[in-house]
């Protein structure tokens, strides 16, 4: 997407400099556009870990740049598979809930393994890491597309009035390589003249909502209301909201959708006031080993602290972190939840819109049936 009128993707590499990663540090989003470099998987597995790049789409593209490193920091001849297993196991470690770290990972391992030396491990590590980076592009180019007619639909029963559309967390174009799931739809609305705006829900405790998606949304001119998170469920009751979309961490085949904390409150909230959920899941975020999201979804349990505090900008301009609870006081920190399928309207995948459920996933990727 464009900053400042310059083409960006969330992680790239420099033409001068194939040695080294690059990646847009999303903390220092809304306030300051940094980009960082990583020129080893230590240094990927930080910028996972500690959310300077964060989004399921954008971990897995991490990961898959993260063992390219790695290739490049093995040593040569003996032990150069045993430092990959290793680097891929630290980059797994740094998140459990996406599916698409592990995914990306054992795509790299499978793909170098393939290589008869280390030259040509090293540029099929490039290739891939390149590879995984490119799909996740054309996967949410597409997502968009599908989205759209969804939106299109409802404008023509609003008679061209704005359509409300309310989303979660960022599934933006920061949370991918670049695009986005949940807000494609959104950019290509805005590019066809159909008037849509969005509820952006502030997503405590890292405010994904106000710092990332609000920022993505004003810089593409897209109409956009920052809510509270506890603001969602007075709003569909009262229907200000036409739609849901949100992203999605992980599905599993059955339909089930992991995706940011709060997430799940929005689905029940929108089916008691009939108003369509939907989920935007590309297949890299689709986990066909599992059958039962609830049951088999590892949701991540992050610091405390996190709860516990807010950091934003001051008066002055300056950064600063503030405590908002007694210092003794405990927190629980539940990275995401599990929306059942039952509370799905649709799920949003790059082959179309399908009902939340196995059979309908399995027509549209009848590849990973069995
Ligand atoms: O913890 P994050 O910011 O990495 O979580 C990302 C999300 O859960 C978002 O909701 C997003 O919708 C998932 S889509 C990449």
């Amino acid at each position: 997407m464009l900053v400042n009128n310059v083409p960006y993707r969330t992680i790239f590499l420099k033409p001068s400099n194939a040695k080294a990663v690059h990646i847009i540090d999303q903390r220092a989003l809304p306030f300051k556009f940094a980009i960082e470099e990583l020129i080893n998987v230590d240094d990927t597995a930080k910028a996972i870990r500690e959310m300077h790049i964060r989004g399921a789409g954008a971990i897995g593209a991490a990961a898959g740049f993260g063992m390219y490193l790695a290739a490049l920091e093995a040593p040569q001849n003996i032990g150069f598979g045993q430092f990959l297993r290793l680097a891929g196991k630290k980059l797994i470690a740094t998140r459990p809930t996406a599916v698409n770290l592990s995914w990306a990972v054992e795509r790299q391992l499978d793909a170098i393994a393939k290589g008869t030396n280390f030259d040509e491990k090293i540029s099929i590590a490039l290739e891939t890491a390149q590879a995984i980076a490119d799909e996740d592009v054309e996967q949410c180019r597409k997502i968009g597309e599908h989205g759209l007619k969804l939106i299109e639909e409802i404008s023509k029963k609003k008679d061209g009035q704005p359509v409300n559309i309310m989303t979660h967390c960022n599934a933006g174009w920061l949370a991918f390589v670049d695009i986005g799931t949940a807000t494609a739809p959104l950019y290509l609305a805005r590019q066809k003249g159909i008037k849509a705006h969005v509820f952006v829900s502030e997503t405590r405790p890292r405010n994904q909502g106000a710092s990332l998606t609000a920022w993505e949304l004003e810089n593409e001119k897209v109409p956009y209301s920052l809510i509270v998170d506890n603001a969602a469920g007075h709003l569909l009751q009262r229907g200000m909201v036409d739609m849901i979309i949100v992203g999605c961490d992980r599905c599993s085949r059955n339909g089930d959708v992991a995706n940011k904390i709060g997430t799940y409150l929005k689905a029940v909230a929108a089916k008691e006031n009939n108003i369509p959920f939907y989920a935007a899941v590309p297949s890299s975020s689709i986990d066909f080993r599992i059958s039962d999201g609830l049951k088999e979804i590892h949701i991540e349990q992050r610091d405390e602290d996190e709860v516990k505090s807010v950091t934003g900008k001051d008066e002055k301009g300056n950064m600063q972190k503030v405590i908002l609870a007694p210092e003794k006081s405990r927190a629980l920190n539940f990275g995401f939840d599990v929306t059942p399928a039952r509370l799905i309207t649709g799920l949003i995948t790059e082959k179309g819109v399908c009902k939340a459920d196995e059979e309908n996933l399995m027509k549209l990727f009848p590849e990973r049936k069995g």
